[in-house]
């Protein structure tokens, strides 16, 4: 069963890791797929013509989620384009870990951001399309560290953290427009973003996983799947844990 079938949905930050996972899994389940990259230019157009096999409609656009006009654009170039838009996940994000001491304004700054202003800016551009559909889902990406802290990323933890109040609030603005919002807080998913770790810490992590092992981008992508569909339709305001137990 194709769960997406005639839905539009954008993907932000789909060059990689996670982002392009539920591109990938959107347009598998019959979805027409906008997304976005910045600077991984080559491979969010390589992606563009891979997820064309699946037979649904599929563009890539360079759009940094950071900048509000940029935002605004970029739901206007999609409506233009696709018609509508149904579905927004909103997973563009980036770390500049530090401790709190040696932590620098712009670390603080780009981190809020990439992370936290991005989500503002496309949500408040696509609500309005979706006010008029009087239907409309948003998914945007937390993480467990936006729960329960963690040494050496206050910025990214206050990013994440800032998600849930924004979401949750915004499930309550827009849930009698038919529009529901919820919250995936991913643990410990392999992606670029997690290879520059080193093997040793990431296999102490490992064990202290009830599920003894770190998630895959498939495991974020398929809870995506889930909350982007008509089976999730009495969901609104919720974050779901996609960590193997962490929490
Ligand atoms: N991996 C994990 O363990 C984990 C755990 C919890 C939460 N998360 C969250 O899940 C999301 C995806 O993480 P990931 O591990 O897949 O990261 P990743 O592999 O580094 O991918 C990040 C994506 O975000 C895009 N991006 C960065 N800045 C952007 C901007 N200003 N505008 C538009 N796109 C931008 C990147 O595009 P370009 O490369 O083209 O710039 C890339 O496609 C993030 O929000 C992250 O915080 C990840």
């Amino acid at each position: 069963m194709k769960l997406l079938e005639g839905k539009t949905a954008l993907v932000t930050g789909a060059s990689k890791g996670i982002g392009r996972k539920i591109a990938e899994t959107f347009a598998q389940h019959g979805a027409n797929v906008a997304f976005t990259y910045l600077s991984s230019v080559e491979k969010g157009q390589a992606l563009e013509s891979e997820l064309q096999m699946h037979g649904t409609k599929v563009k890539g656009y360079r759009s940094d989620a950071s900048k509000f006009d940029e935002a605004e654009k970029l739901i206007g170039d999609i409506v233009t384009e696709f018609g509508t838009i149904d579905i927004v996940v909103n997973n563009a994000g980036i770390t500049k870990d530090g401790l709190l001491l040696r932590m620098t304004e712009e670390q603080w700054d780009d981190v809020l951001a990439i992370n936290l202003k991005s989500v503002f800016n496309v949500t408040k551009a696509a609500s309005k399309i979706m006010m008029k559909n009087r239907k409309g889902v948003f998914i945007n990406m937390s993480s467990v560290v936006g729960v329960q802290g963690n040494a050496g990323q206050a910025n990214y933890a206050a990013s994440k953290a800032g998600i849930v109040g924004f979401s949750k609030s915004v499930a309550k603005e827009l849930g009698s427009r038919n529009i529901r919002t919820n919250v995936i807080a991913p643990g410990f998913i392999r992606t670029e973003m997690t290879d520059v770790l080193d093997p040793k810490v990431v296999e102490g992590w490992e064990q202290d996983i009830p599920l003894k092992r770190a998630g895959e981008t498939e495991d974020v992508a398929n809870a995506c799947l889930f909350l982007a569909s008509d089976l999730s339709s009495y969901i609104t305001g919720q974050v779901i844990s996609v960590c193997g137990g962490m929490l």
